[in-house]
């Protein structure tokens, strides 16, 4: 399974180093085989020698250049960093990322052969509209996305979910899971309030092939809890 971390704007340098090595000593310690996957914020990117793999959660779709406030391609080749989040909820809703900026995005790291973990979801409005509204918005989100490409992973994250401590029902994650793996067979996570307290049973869900964790996961004992899960559902 895959269990991955998104710290969003949380941690410092120093806090996500010591993050970072208790979760990889949790890991030797306890004999994870599970992928692991950590996304720290811009400043906290760093070389990772662990079984942890560091993400980044943003970047533009350059080596280098003239965009203020941007990374690039150069910034991330630093640390070796060869995965990134794209199409999360909170670039496109938040910071305004278009779908035709997220595609030029996921086009360039693509040919670049990253592991991309690409995230779809609806808005509370689009999922009260009824599953057919519901189903149309995620499948805009698709659009332009190589579903096929080898080394993509997709997020569903209801927006809704993200950070309330709602989550659809158990039934409705499965469900939509299975209409979302018809689109790719690409490995398929389920975010949104995933927590200790409910991380075991959407772990369990059929077409649910990992989590992609927030708030929760800003607690390294929280997060190690979450994997150990997993490996214990993978045996
Ligand atoms: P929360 O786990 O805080 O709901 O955040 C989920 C998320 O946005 C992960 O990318």
């Amino acid at each position: 399974m895959i269990i991955a971390a998104n710290l969003k704007t949380n941690l410092t340098r120093k806090t996500t180093l010591d993050y970072l090595g208790e979760l990889n000593s949790f890991i030797q310690k306890n004999h994870i085989s599970q992928e692991v996957l950590v996304f720290p914020a811009m400043s906290s990117l760093n070389s990772c020698d662990g079984d942890v793999i560091l993400g980044a959660q943003n970047a533009y779709a350059t080596k280098n250049g003239a965009f203020t406030g941007e990374i690039g391609l150069e910034q991330l080749e630093e640390f070796s960093i060869k995965t990134i989040l794209i199409g999360h909820s909170e670039r496109r809703h938040i910071l305004g990322e278009t779908q035709e900026e997220i595609v030029k995005k996921f086009n360039y790291y693509k040919k670049l052969g990253f592991k991309i973990v690409y995230c779809v979801g609806e808005p509370l409005e689009k999922r009260e509209a009824g599953k057919e509204e519901m189903m149309q918005y995620i499948s805009s989100q698709y659009k332009g996305i190589d579903t096929m490409y080898e080394n993509l992973i997709i997020a569903y994250e209801p927006v809704w979910a993200i950070g309330t401590g709602l989550t659809p029902t158990l039934v409705d994650i499965e469900n939509i899971h299975t209409d979302l793996k018809a689109k790719s067979s690409a490995p398929l996570l389920y975010g949104g309030s995933v927590k200790v307290t409910n991380a075991k049973e959407v772990l369990t869900l059929k077409n649910v092939d990992g989590i992609l964790v927030g708030s929760a996961a800003l607690y390294v004992e929280h997060f190690c809890t979450m994997i150990s899960y997993a490996q214990d559902l993978s045996q």
